[in-house]
């Protein structure tokens, strides 16, 4: 059965171009794009997506960067797409994820780790939600 999770590439990895790398990687290991769109957060916007980390010393920082600069957010589809896509963007800090992995190959530190992924199957409805009206999710 097909599952759905939310992607987010951060303002970093935007910025370093590597958009079309990052779908190419998603396409590659079988998931697909079932809504996409550019995005520029608002701090307003950010602090409400990254709000269970209110209470972390690294919240400000965090959501001032996610609304630096345009992301790119995205429903990807597929069997065990939450699992899968956190497996290809590998540990949230670069130093720690395995080679080849996303974060490994584009991002810069702990916090700019160019990728966000859904943790688990309610984290994935609540974060699609935040983006996407549910008829803008392709069915496939
Ligand atoms: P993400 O998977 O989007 O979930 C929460 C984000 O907070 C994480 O990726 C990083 O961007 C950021 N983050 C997590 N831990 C730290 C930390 N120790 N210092 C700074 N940023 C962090």
């Amino acid at each position: 059965m097909s599952e759905l999770t939310l992607s987010i590439i951060k303002p970093d990895a935007v910025a370093k171009g590597v958009i079309g790398e990052i779908v190419a990687t998603f396409e590659k290991n079988g998931l697909k794009i079932a809504a996409m769109k550019m995005v520029h957060l608002s701090r307003r916007e950010a602090r409400g997506f990254y709000a269970v980390h209110r209470e972390r010393p690294f919240f400000d920082s965090l959501t001032d960067f996610m609304s630096s600069g345009p992301a790119v957010v995205m429903v990807l589809s597929g069997a065990g797409a939450i699992g899968k896509n956190r497996e290809l963007m590998g540990a949230t800090n670069p130093a720690e994820a395995a080679a080849g992995t996303l974060r490994q190959r584009f991002a810069t530190d702990i916090e700019k780790n160019a990728v966000h992924g859904s943790d688990a199957p309610e984290t994935a409805r609540t974060e699609i939600a935040y983006f996407f009206p549910e008829l803008d999710i392709v069915n496939r």
